[in-house]
C-alpha cells in the first residue's frame, strides 16, 4: 500500500501505522520518528530541529523535503509505505505531489483520523514512547502500559515521556495542527484521495483502510 496518514498530534498515527506495517510488509515513514532519531544523535538534523519541536512549532518545510525525497527512493520503500506525519502543510503537499511523480509512484488514498479533542489530550498526557531510535514503540499508561518497571516490551529499552509532551507544547501543536495542518483535508478532498475514519478504535480503523484498499 502507499497511503498518507493525516490526523491531528495524538489521534493514533504512528499506533495504526505500525498495525498496517503487518498487512503488507509496506514500510512506515515517521518524520518525526526520523526527527527524533536526528535529535538523538546529535546530528546537523537534529540540531536544526530539536528547537521547533520542543516548542511544539514544524520544522521548515525545506529540511523535511530533504529528508522524504532521500527516504523515499530508499529500496524497502519498493514494498509500499505509510507516510505517518507527512505531509504537514500544503508546500509539503505539492511537493510531495511532484517529487512522488517525478518517481512514477502513485498513491493509493490519504486517509484522516477523525478523533474528538478531549481524547486526544487524554492520550497525549498519558502516552510514553521507548527510547530506543530503532524500536520506538508506543504505549500508554492507560491502554497499553509498558513492563512495569517502564521497559519497552519489544526491545526492553526504557519507555520515557517525549520532550514535547509538556501542557505548553501540547497545545501549541494542537494549534500548530489547525492552521497548518488541518488545511490538508480539502486539499486531499479535491484530488479525490480522501478518505475519513471517525473511531477511536485501532481494530475499527485498521479494519476500514483495508476495505478503503480492496
Ligand atoms: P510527530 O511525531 O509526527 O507528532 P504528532 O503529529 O504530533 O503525532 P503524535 O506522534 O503526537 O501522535 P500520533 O497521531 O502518532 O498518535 P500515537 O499513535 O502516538 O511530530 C513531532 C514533531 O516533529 C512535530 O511537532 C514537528 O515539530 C516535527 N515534525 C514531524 N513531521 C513534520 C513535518 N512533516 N513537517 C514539519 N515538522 C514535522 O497515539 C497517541 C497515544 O494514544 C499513544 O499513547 C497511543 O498508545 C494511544 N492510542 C492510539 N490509538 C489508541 C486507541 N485506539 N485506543 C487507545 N489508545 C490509543
Amino acid at each position: 500500500m502507499r497511503i498518507v496518514l493525516l490526523g491531528a498530534p495524538g489521534a493514533g498515527k504512528g499506533t495504526i501505522a505500525k498495525l498496517l506495517t503487518d498487512y503488507d510488509g509496506s514500510v512506515q515513514i515517521s518524520t518525526g520518528d526520523i526527527l527524533r532519531g536526528a535529535v538523538k544523535a546529535k546530528t546537523e538534523l537534529g540540531e536544526e530541529a530539536q528547537g521547533y519541536m520542543e516548542r511544539g512549532e514544524l520544522v521548515p518545510d525545506g529540511l523535511i523535503m530533504k529528508i522524504m525525497e532521500s527516504r523515499l527512493q530508499e529500496p524497502d520503500c519498493k514494498k509500499g509505505f505509510i507516510l505517518d506525519g507527512f505531509p504537514r502543510t500544503i508546500p509539503q503537499a505539492e511537493a510531495l505531489r511532484e517529487l512522488l511523480k517525478k518517481l512514477k509512484i502513485k498513491l493509493d488514498i490519504v486517509v484522516n483520523l477523525d478523533v474528538p479533542r478531549d481524547v486526544i489530550l487524554d492520550r497525549l498526557t498519558t502516552r510514553r514512547t521507548c527510547s530506543n531510535p530503532n524500536c520506538q514503540e508506543i504505549y500508554n499508561i492507560k491502554s497499553k502500559p509498558p513492563t512495569q518497571d517502564g521497559k519497552c516490551k519489544k526491545c526492553g529499552s526504557p519507555v520515557v515521556q517525549r520532550a514535547d509532551e509538556t501542557e505548553e507544547a501540547i497545545i501549541k501543536r494542537l494549534e500548530t495542527y489547525n492552521d497548518k495542518t488541518a488545511p490538508l483535508i480539502s486539499f486531499y478532498e479535491k484530488e479525490k484521495m480522501l478518505k475519513s475514519v471517525t473511531s477511536t478504535s485501532s481494530e475499527e480503523i485498521v479494519s476500514a483502510i483495508k476495505k478503503f484498499l480492496k
